[in-house]
């Protein structure tokens, strides 16, 4: 069946827009137009709405949602300003899809969700490393029943050196916490998700602060914190601006009787690939990056690696697969695999997490 083209606003033209969300957008060119590209800096809308021929910029979002009135809204400005934003965009009649963490609190993902109801439009959570293949390799093998009965697992995200050094992610007044935020968040989402998202019930958390906020003088890259294809538009970068975690670590009780250990850093000193995410079951034991079964064959003990196609597929496929998965669902073709309780879950959690660090005691999570 034919339709109209949907018309797509992109707030927040950074880093992430420019490297995935325009390119899924553009990947869905016979179903949707991106009509303009805003941003509080001129230069970087002006810049990408330039260098992917977007034919309107604005320097004022609310601006833009006013004149153009998109049918979709993509926000991947920094974390604080994503309940605003969304807030407004569905205000304004669009389906948001929204960069993870869905905000800086639970509270006011509730708020987003409710806001979303009440103008009846769709609110998507981009958790994108979900759509990797790897990672849907890994959710149908756990589905199945492979695993046996689950009882633990560890959500990692611990990078050696990689302190996202080119937006405001090191700022808690922009970003609301730092890597339990930035990459705990997928770390915790993708394990939650393989489990079967059991409620979390109760929380204890820690978080550091002892590597990021001096200069070390180290060589690093944008690759390692994250930014594989580079960042057309940095913001320059100060260490003395870093007043956020750079270890955050959590203990988690499920209410499945299940217990996650969350670990995410942004500089730590271990070697790479110890900041692993495993699951363990009775039959077996999942280990993810990459995808092994650890088991049993006879008498033996015995690994598997699943030869999932396209595993090693580019850094936007994730985007490019869940930009294509909003459009169907707002078509009413899918119902949204990124669900409300799922996401609520998740930043709850990591709220408490830095509730219970801040109080030094565990925190139940209330429901
Ligand atoms: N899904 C993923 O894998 C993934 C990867 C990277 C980033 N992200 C998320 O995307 C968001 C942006 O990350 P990034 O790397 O592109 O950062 P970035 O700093 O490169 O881009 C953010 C952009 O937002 C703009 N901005 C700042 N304040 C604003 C405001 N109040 N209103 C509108 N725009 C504003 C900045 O000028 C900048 O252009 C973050 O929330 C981050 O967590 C997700």
């Amino acid at each position: 069946m034919a339709h109209d083209k949907l018309r797509v606003g992109l707030i927040g033209t950074g880093m992430i827009c420019n490297i995935a969300h325009v390119p899924a957008w553009r990947a869905l060119a016979d179903q949707v137009e991106i009509v303009g590209a805003a941003d509080v800096v001129a230069e970087h809308a002006r810049g990408t709405a330039q260098a992917h021929g977007i034919p309107h910029w604005y320097d004022d979002p609310q601006r833009m949602l006013d004149e153009l009135r998109p049918d979709i809204v993509s926000v991947s400005a920094p974390n604080s300003y994503h309940k605003p934003w969304t807030l407004a965009a569905l205000a304004a009649g669009a389906h948001v899809l929204c960069e993870k963490p869905v905000a800086t609190s639970y509270r006011d993902a509730v708020e987003m969700y409710a806001a979303a109801d009440a103008a009846g439009r769709l609110l998507m959570v981009g958790q994108s490393l979900r759509f990797r293949s790897e990672n849907q390799a890994a959710k149908s093998l756990a589905e199945s029943g492979y695993l046996g009965d689950v009882y633990y697992a560890e959500a990692g995200a611990m990078r050696r050196r990689g302190v996202p050094t080119w937006g405001q992610f090191h700022m808690a007044e922009h970003s609301g916490g730092g890597p339990l935020y930035d990459i705990g968040v997928h770390a915790l989402d993708l394990v939650l998700w393989l489990i079967g998202s059991p409620r979390v019930m109760a929380v204890s958390g820690v978080t550091y602060t002892k590597l990021a906020n001096r200069d070390e003088g180290l060589v690093t890259s944008q690759a390692d914190s994250g930014a594989p294809q580079g960042v057309p538009n940095a913001r320059p970068y100060d260490y003395r601006e870093f007043d956020v975690e750079d270890l955050g670590v959590g203990f988690l009780r499920l209410e499945s009787g299940m217990t996650v250990v969350l670990r995410a850093s942004w500089a730590a000193n271990i070697p790479e690939g110890t900041g692993n995410t495993f699951i363990l079951g009775t039959k077996a034991g999942m280990a993810l990056g990459p995808l092994r079964i650890i088991g049993t064959l006879g008498a033996y003990q015995a690994d598997t690696t699943p030869l999932v196609p396209d595993r090693n597929e580019p850094f936007a496929t994730g985007h490019i697969r869940e930009a294509a998965h909003f459009v169907r669902a707002i078509r009413g073709e899918e119902e949204l695999s990124i669900k409300r309780e799922e996401v609520l879950n998740v930043i709850h959690a990591l709220e408490g997490l830095y509730r219970s660090a801040q109080t030094g005691a565990e925190v139940r999570l209330d429901w």
